[in-house]
C-alpha cells in the first residue's frame, strides 16, 4: 500500500507538467494507471486542451473512458511528453528496464517520438546496478522463438517464455509476439547489452531503455524526489 501511495505521489508530481496544447505519451502500468487518472481528472476540471498517444490497449482504454481525445502517429509526428513507469531506474544515468507490464515495444516506440521522457516510480525501483534478480524482458517474433532464445543465450541470458499463472497460453504482447523474460544478472554494461540484443535476428525490441528518460520522479517515505539526467 506505501508502494501504490509512493506511485500515486510521483503520477500526481508529473502531471503538473502537462500544458495546454500538448501532445502526451501515456505509459502502461500501474504507475501510468495513476498518471492517467489523475491526466482525466485535470482535462475534465481545468478543460486542458490536450491529446494523448497511448502505449497499449489498456491505457488506451483508460483514457478514452476518462473523455481524453487520443490520437495516433497517423497524424502526429511528435510527442511533447511522454510519462511511463519503469521496473528498474540507474541512479545516475535514469537508464531503465521496462517492459515487466508487457508494453516495451509501443512504449520505446512512443518514448523515442517524445521531446521528453518522464519516469514515475515508487522508490523501489531505483537501483544501483540494473538487472541482477529482475529478467529484461525481450519482445521476439513467434516465429522461430526458441531460435532467438538460444542465440539469446549466447549472450549470458537465461530466456524464459512469459506464460502467466493458471493460463494455457504463453503471453502475447498487443503486437501478437512472445515476450522473453531474460535473466542476465547484474548489467555491467547495459548499454552494450541492448546493441546486442537489438542485432539479435528474431528480437522485435529489448527493454533495456538506454538514454532515453530525461527525468525521473520517484515516490519516497518524504517526498518526491525529482532526478535529472546528466548534461
Ligand atoms: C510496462 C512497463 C511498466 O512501466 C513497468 O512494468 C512498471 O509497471 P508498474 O508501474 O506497474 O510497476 O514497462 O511494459
Amino acid at each position: 500500500m506505501i508502494r501504490d501511495e509512493q506511485r500515486r505521489a510521483a503520477a500526481e508530481a508529473a502531471v503538473a507538467l502537462v500544458e495546454d496544447g500538448m501532445v502526451v505519451g501515456l505509459g502502461t502500468g500501474s504507475t501510468a494507471a495513476h498518471f492517467i487518472d489523475a491526466l482525466i481528472r485535470r482535462v475534465r476540471d481545468e478543460k486542458l486542451n490536450i491529446a494523448a498517444i497511448p502505449t497499449s490497449k489498456r491505457s488506451d482504454r483508460q483514457a478514452r473512458d476518462g473523455g481524453i481525445q487520443m490520437v495516433s502517429f497517423a497524424t502526429v509526428k511528435q510527442v511533447d511528453l511522454t510519462v511511463d513507469g519503469a521496473d528498474q531506474i540507474l541512479r545516475g544515468s535514469l537508464d531503465l528496464v521496462k517492459g515487466l507490464g508487457g508494453a516495451l515495444l509501443r512504449e520505446k516506440i512512443v518514448a523515442a517520438a517524445s521531446r521528453r521522457l518522464v519516469i514515475i516510480a515508487d522508490a523501489s525501483k531505483l537501483v544501483d546496478r540494473l538487472g541482477g534478480k529482475i529478467p529484461v524482458p525481450v519482445e521476439v517474433a513467434e516465429f522461430g522463438w526458441e531460435s532467438t532464445a538460444a542465440r539469446i543465450e549466447t549472450l549470458g541470458g537465461k530466456p524464459e517464455r512469459r506464460w502467466p499463472k493458471g493460463t494455457d497460453q504463453p503471453f502475447r504482447t498487443d503486437g501478437g509476439n512472445y515476450i522473453l523474460d531474460c535473466t542476465f544478472g547484474d548489467l555491467a554494461d547495459p548499454a552494450g547489452l541492448e546493441r546486442a540484443l537489438s542485432q539479435t535476428i528474431g528480437v522485435v525490441e529489448s527493454g533495456l531503455f538506454i538514454g532515453m528518460a530525461d527525468m525521473a520522479l520517484v515516490g519516497t517515505d518524504r517526498g518526491v524526489k525529482r532526478l535529472d539526467k546528466p548534461a
